[in-house]
């Protein structure tokens, strides 16, 4: 199929652009660059051997994302681009509300008016809230505890609502537990701008010597030693995850799916420090910080459904996405050059 993915040069759409390439789908990015380097592109290229259209605009101006469905033919979308800093929503709620949902409703409409109705969209493990029952599976109300989390929540909502009200659409939401790791090239990864909210990027900053060290955000949660504990998922795996959602979805009966994209296994934040330092030969020096606002203790995933209805699992370990983010970040100590 012709795939357009939205946000495409991105972390997690970059990745899903090169899988796509390999299971023989062309693919058409559309990015703004908000929180991309162009640069990307040229390394997407050089990965996939081919060239990949790139439209580089908002997808919430919804006069471009008209022009481009009239002019490019497009069988599938694939949405990440949006807003996805917990911190930055709260402090920013109308920025992250405008956003998320604008983008999502030009898209929707877009489609619908070219006769497109394959939908997979980026949803997150964060739709279940605070205290969720673990291992978290599909069937759990969902809630949020910050405003990103609540667009996420409301997308699903809509999305739900778009397939109940026309059952000629195919969607799929993933619900990604936490995505880390890099293309085993190590030319394509994670460049978060600034100081990174996520751990895995900063401890691989501290490991490359960006940063001195590293706050382990609270050391007293009820877990197996104190800090907090996520089903982390390889970038790779999460890639995979969405090429067989893409692949699966019009086969299904029912117009709207959700599926969890993670492990099953929990990882704590010292655990993911030993990994690391295994991984990069490197000592991760840390000291105990308060915790953080809004943090759970624990997050893990029951990927039994995805695994099931997708013929997908995730495969890597967390050692491997150790050594993959630390090949990503010691050949590019400074994230994707600007130009
Ligand atoms: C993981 C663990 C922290 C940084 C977030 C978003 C979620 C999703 C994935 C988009 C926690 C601890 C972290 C640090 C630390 N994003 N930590 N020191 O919070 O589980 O999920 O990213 O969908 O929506 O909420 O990921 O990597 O920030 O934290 O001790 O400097 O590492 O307390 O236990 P999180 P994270």
């Amino acid at each position: 199929m012709r795939v357009l993915v939205s946000g495409g040069a991105g972390y997690i759409g970059s990745h899903t652009v090169i899988r796509l390439v390999e299971a023989g789908h062309d693919v058409v990015v559309v990015d703004d660059f908000s929180n991309a380097k162009p640069t990307v592109v040229g390394r997407l290229e050089a990965l996939s051997g081919r060239p990949i259209p790139v439209h580089a605009f908002d997808v919430s101006d919804a006069d471009k994302t008209e022009h481009l469905f009239a002019h490019e033919q497009i069988d599938a979308v694939i949405h990440f681009a949006g807003f996805k800093a917990v911190g930055e929503s709260v402090a920013k709620p109308l920025d992250y509300y405008q956003n998320n949902l604008d983008s999502t409703f030009s898209l929707l409409r877009a489609m619908g008016r070219h006769d497109v109705r394959t939908l997979v969209f980026s949803s997150s493990a964060t739709v279940y809230g605070a205290e969720p029952q673990l291992p978290m599976t599909e069937d759990l109300p969902t809630s949020a505890t910050n405003p990103y989390g609540w667009t996420k929540v409301m997308i699903e909502q809509v999305l739900t609502d778009v397939a109940a009200a026309d059952d000629r659409w195919r969607i799929a939401a993933l619900r990604y537990f936490n995505p880390v790791g890099a293309h085993a090239s190590g030319d394509i990864g994670e460049d978060p701008s600034g100081i990174p909210n996520n751990l895995m990027p900063f401890v691989a900053q501290v490991a490359v010597g960006r940063r001195e060290k590293l706050s382990v955000f609270g050391d007293d949660y009820d877990t197996v030693d104190g800090t907090g504990v996520r089903d982390y998922i390889h970038v790779d795996d999460l890639a995979a995850g969405h090429v067989a959602a893409l692949d699966t979805v019009n086969s299904r009966s029912q117009p709207m799916s959700v599926w969890n994209l993670g492990t099953g296994q929990g990882v704590s934040v010292l655990q993911v420090i030993k990994a690391f330092e295994r991984a990069s030969g490197r000592p991760i020096p840390y000291e105990v910080a308060p915790r953080r606002a809004g943090d759970i203790a624990a997050s893990y995933a029951d990927p039994s459904k995805a695994n099931a209805d997708l013929d997908w699992r995730a495969t890597k370990t967390i050692d491997d996405m150790c050594a993959d983010t630390w090949r990503w970040q010691s050949k590019n100590p400074n994230g994707y050059p600007d130009a």
